[in-house]
């Protein structure tokens, strides 16, 4: 429900009037995002119709080659954000190398993107996202991206679920925007969003459970189970935390004999939503320590991640330390 009249580019020039000596580039860096996430938002909403009406003549309706709806995504943000000229560098998850953008030789910020997240969801019409994590230039070098998530100035994500909604923070609690397509405006919806000490559902893919590493993790989910938890897992890692922070819970991905260092990548999925999860007041791990702990020795290294309630998370972290 809409409960305030303001809009996140306005919000965004308030928090900055926070601080005197902001320059101001933060704010343009974060309405830089805001602009192109509304773009992919429309492709979004097309997203059934481009083929159909690009089997005609091979072109969607503006005149684009139909084009895969994740790198489509990659390629409005590297353009968008590369000319805002904020960021030295962007990194996404779906590049091998870092970009350094022309334009961006006077910014002071550096981001890591996953630009479509749960893209097995696009094609069966179920929630999607956009993940963002923002550092400061430091070197000036790809290095800068590894400094750990707790470096990080600012973080979030858009879900492109029944409604759109933007979910931020920069180190200072949570707040949510619902996108009102009518003006085409994110509104403050979800001010100061805070995550229950303790949820009721479990969000991971049980199927792997027979090849998870951590025998503790298996008794902790019958654990759950006795005590009447109920199991969500949609599959689009935005909307499974999206649904944690808002009911809390614990969403997790660990590790098992496929990927036996996790599946999530550290930069573009784990640190940024562990920042936001723990600015709600929640708590993240890896299994031992809070996610943004962590440092990464590169930019597309993976990580167990779990994400929760704080009680749950403790509760977890005990039953893996008993193994
Ligand atoms: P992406 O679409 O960016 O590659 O991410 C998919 C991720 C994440 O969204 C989700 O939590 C997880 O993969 C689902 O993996 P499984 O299908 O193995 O459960
Ligand atoms: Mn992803
Ligand atoms: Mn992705």
């Amino acid at each position: 429900m809409i409960t305030e009249g303001m809009d996140l580019n306005r919000f965004i020039l308030e928090e900055e009037r926070k601080y005197p000596q902001a320059t101001g580039s933060l704010s343009r860096a974060l309405m830089a995002i805001e602009a192109a996430t509304k773009i992919i938002v429309s492709h979004v909403r097309m997203a059934g119709l481009a083929d159909v009406l690009g089997r005609a003549g091979q072109r969607n309706v503006y005149g684009e080659e139909v084009q895969k709806l994740d790198l489509l995504a990659n390629e409005i943000l590297m353009e968008q954000l590369a000319d805002s000229g904020e960021f030295y560098a962007l990194a996404s998850e779906e590049l091998e190398e870092v970009v350094f953008p022309e334009k961006g030789r006077d910014g002071k910020y550096i981001i890591a993107l996953d630009p479509l997240d749960g893209s097995s969801n696009i094609d069966v019409n179920v929630s999607i996202g956009t993940i963002f994590s923002i550092y400061r230039k430091v070197q000036g070098t790809a290095e800068d991206f590894l400094q750990g998530g707790r470096h990080q100035v600012a973080a979030g994500y858009v879900v492109y679920g029944s409604s759109t909604m933007f979910l931020l923070t920069t180190g200072n609690g949570v707040n949510g925007f619902t996108l009102d397509p009518a003006v085409g405006l994110f509104l403050l919806s979800h001010r100061n969003l805070r995550m229950p000490d303790r949820g009721k559902i479990y969000s991971f893919n049980e199927a792997n459970a027979p090849r998870w590493l951590q025998p503790g993790l298996r008794r902790y989910i019958e654990a759950l189970k006795e005590r009447g938890y109920t199991a969500r897992y949609i599959g689009s890692m935005v909307a499974d935390v999206h649904r944690t922070l808002i009911k809390g819970g614990i969403f997790g991905y660990p590790a098992d004999q496929k990927n036996p260092r996790g599946k999530l990548r550290y930069l573009y999925e784990a640190a940024p939503m562990a920042f936001l999860v723990e600015q709600a007041g929640g708590r993240s791990s890896d299994g031992t320590r809070s996610l943004l702990e962590v440092r990464p020795e590169e930019i597309h290294q993976r990580v167990p991640v779990f994400l929760g309630s704080r009680q749950e998370i403790e509760d977890l972290e005990r039953y893996l330390r008993e193994e």
